[in-house]
């Protein structure tokens, strides 16, 4: 694909004209064309917060606030996203989960040019999927996501879902000391294994807070892992909580049962009843409290449960006919780069392939190529000792079985593929275009467990 810059001769008259609003975002709805659109613009910039008590630390923030603004807007509808970039840095923005155009998704050299410091970009797409989705850069994601650019999209279901209560919980730690400093955020012996973790947990920015919830009501908990790293151990002990969607899609109601892997880039929507006013409820990483759910007031009449969220429009792949490719995640362990050179550490590899971060070239080497309306079976196969969220742009896939668990067959856009696991997924290659297929251990596709897959 080739480029012109014509999106961005405008340059800053054209931003001034639209004004900044305080905190830099601006949200107007209801400007009519065949469907709603919802206008946003979305300034990345520097931004002083506390997230230790009694220390600044810089981060990079969307729409004045890290993580970013939350974007709102309904199935079916179209978003325009004006993405103003203030950094010090090019940058691009990814819209995660969401079924779009190729022109539309983020990837610099693939999708778009990287969008340069002072310059804009205008997102435009229709949204097929209601659902928990987010957005971050696909350009120096280390430190760009984990200075803190990323954020929550909502995508609202056409009709009412019956939920009346809801809350967005980002979930991100932080690679700061105890004086909110940033340190590195990948640390070559970490990348090489598990990833590099942050130290400072918060749920929307903040360590630990305490979110007060409606008592007696059923109220809608998205919870989004917005981390660099952490697979979070997601458990509500005592609490009666039912999983109402994975990742964007939604599931046949069931108990969340003792925990849930929520691994990065996954997302979780629980139906949570709240407990009579003044209970509170701790909402766990494994036996770490990430946050209070506590409940007040009362008065209103107790909810009761919502039926199941409607399903997504997702193409049903079909079986029978479907041709299955085999993909093996696995260690490569290259550390003879010279990385002075600005080459990259190679840690890890796709079939036998290392994804080259500084190599604009790899795109066009795609590891496998689809025909565009044919269904396909991809074999995941994990031949490492940690674990691997998987994630593919462009289109949702099923996720079939494991060997390593009992899989009630759903639909998603990351799946969290555990060591040493095989897990069958299945897609319909229904959207042309070469589409990133990656690990969500941000040091992982930086180092290497990257790959672009081709539909044409
Ligand atoms: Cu969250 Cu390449 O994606
Ligand atoms: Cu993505
Ligand atoms: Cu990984």
């Amino acid at each position: 694909m080739s480029f012109t810059r014509r999106q961005i001769l405008a340059g800053l008259a054209g931003v001034s004209v639209l004004g900044l609003g305080a905190g830099g975002a601006r949200y107007w709805l209801g400007r009519p064309e065949e469907a709603r659109t919802h206008d946003y613009e979305l300034i990345a910039a520097p931004l002083d917060v506390e997230l230790v008590p009694g220390h600044r630390t810089s981060v990079w923030a969307y729409g004045g606030q890290a993580p970013g603004l939350e974007l709102r807007a309904r199935q079916g509808d179209w978003l325009r996203v004006r993405f103003v970039n203030r950094l010090p840095e090019p940058s691009t923005i990814h819209w995660h989960g969401i079924r779009l155009p190729l022109e539309m998704d983020g990837v610099p050299y693939v999708s778009q040019l990287p969008v340069l410091p002072g310059e804009y970009f205008d997102y435009r797409f229709r949204l097929p999927d209601a659902g928990s989705f987010w957005y971050h850069p696909h350009t120096a994601s280390g430190e760009q996501l984990g200075r803190g650019l990323v954020g929550p999209l909502i995508v609202e279901e056409r009709e009412p879902s019956g939920f009346r209560h809801e809350r967005t919980l980002s979930l991100k730690s932080w690679h700061v000391d105890g004086q909110g400093v940033f340190g590195e955020f990948s640390v070559p012996r970490e990348a090489a294994r598990g990833g590099t973790p942050g130290r400072l947990t918060t749920v929307n920015g903040e360590a630990a807070p305490t979110l007060e919830l409606p008592a007696g009501q059923i109220v809608r908990l998205r919870i989004l892992n917005l981390d660099n790293t952490l697979t979070y151990r997601l458990n509500l002990p005592d609490a009666e909580a039912r999983i109402y969607a994975l990742d964007g899609n939604p599931v046949a109601p069931r108990p969340l049962g003792k925990e849930y892997w929520l691994g990065p880039g996954m997302r979780i929507e629980l139906g949570l009843r709240v407990p009579a006013a003044g209970v509170e409820l701790p909402l766990r990483n494994g036996p770490l409290r990430l946050a209070t759910l506590k409940s007040v007031g009362g008065g209103e009449a107790p909810g009761a449960w919502p039926a199941a969220l409607p399903a997504n429009p997702v193409p049903e792949p079909d079986l029978a006919a479907a041709e299955s490719l085999r993909f093996n995640f696995e260690w490569a362990g290259a550390l003879s780069v010279n990385t002075e050179q600005g080459g990259a550490f190679k840690f890890w590899q796709i079939n036998g392939q290392a994804w080259d971060i500084n190599d604009r070239s790899c795109a066009e080497r795609p590891i496998a190529t689809l025909q565009q309306g044919r269904s396909y079976i991809f074999e995941l196969r994990n031949v490492s000792q940690y674990q691997h969220p998987i994630h593919l742009h462009g289109m949702t896939f099923k996720v079939l079985d494991s060997n390593r668990r009992k899989i009630a067959p759903y639909f998603t856009d990351t799946y969290l593929l555990g060591r040493n696991e095989t897990a069958r997924v299945a897609l319909v290659a229904d959207n042309p275009g070469v589409w990133m297929f990656h690990c969500h251990v941000v040091d992982h596709m930086e180092t290497g467990l990257m790959a672009a897959i081709k539909v044409a």
